[in-house]
């Protein structure tokens, strides 16, 4: 096993739609391991493989008190209902957004032995699969920004998750010259120095980013899910 590097905006794999999984052999079984790994790493809930540069229809989960899991050629089959919720991505490390969910989902899957699953899923579960099988199509959270939504620089500061019943974790405002200057903040094993810095030049292009003054206008109670 081991952990991979992953790719940041604007890295043109994440606007790349992943193939289906033909045959589940022992690649695809390494794969899943090791992007288990490194969403482990991460201290992340969910990742895609375009993530880590590998455009194969595979995602892998990790929720607190449950197993990893990986999911192969996941669909969705339903969206049931909208809501507004606060979201990250770990391909935009250090940055979060508002954007529009469904209430529930219906997927389906396979899983590692080929097993077919199927999913009714509501809340956090709905909202991480959905972003997750978006990636799978070249689709990122910043494509569901609220209009006239912008990303703000936030550090994530992770509870201890061993009986962590609540899956909100308590974020804190930074600065983005703190994010810049300081770039241990971002874990050296996933993040290479040279795509965090073509990420916050392009967020900064893109004019995607809340301004200081604005983004200190969020309350210090505010919580929100972990990085998908
Ligand atoms: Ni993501």
């Amino acid at each position: 096993m081991s952990i991979l590097q992953i790719r940041t905006f604007p890295d043109p794999v994440l606007r790349s739609r992943a193939k289906q999984v033909s045959e589940i052999n022992d690649d695809i079984k390494n794969l899943t391991s090791d992007m288990i790994e490194t969403l482990i790493e991460a201290k992340g809930l969910g990742l895609a493989a375009n993530q880590v540069g590998i455009l194969k229809r595979i995602i892998v989960l990790n929720f607190p008190e449950k197993k990893p899991m990986a999911l192969i050629n996941p669909e969705i089959t339903k969206k049931i209902g909208r809501r507004t919720v606060e979201e990250g991505c770990l391909s935009f490390p250090n940055h979060t957004g508002v954007v529009e969910r469904s209430l529930k989902i219906k997927a389906k899957a396979l899983d590692e032995h080929g097993g077919r699953l199927y999913f009714d899923s509501e809340d956090l579960f709905a909202q991480v699969l959905e972003h997750e099988i978006d990636h799978l199509n070249g689709i990122l959270f910043i494509d569901h920004l609220k209009k006239h939504e912008k990303l703000h620089a936030r550090k994530f500061e992770y509870p201890d998750q061993t009986h962590q019943h609540d899956l909100k974790i308590q974020v804190e405002v930074v600065k983005d010259e703190e994010l810049n200057e300081n770039h241990s903040k971002y874990n050296e094993k996933l993040y290479s120095e040279i795509r965090v810095e073509k990420m916050l030049e392009a967020l900064e292009k893109g004019n995607l980013l809340v301004d200081l003054s604005s983004s200190t206008n969020v309350k210090e109670d505010e919580k929100l899910v972990g990085n998908l």
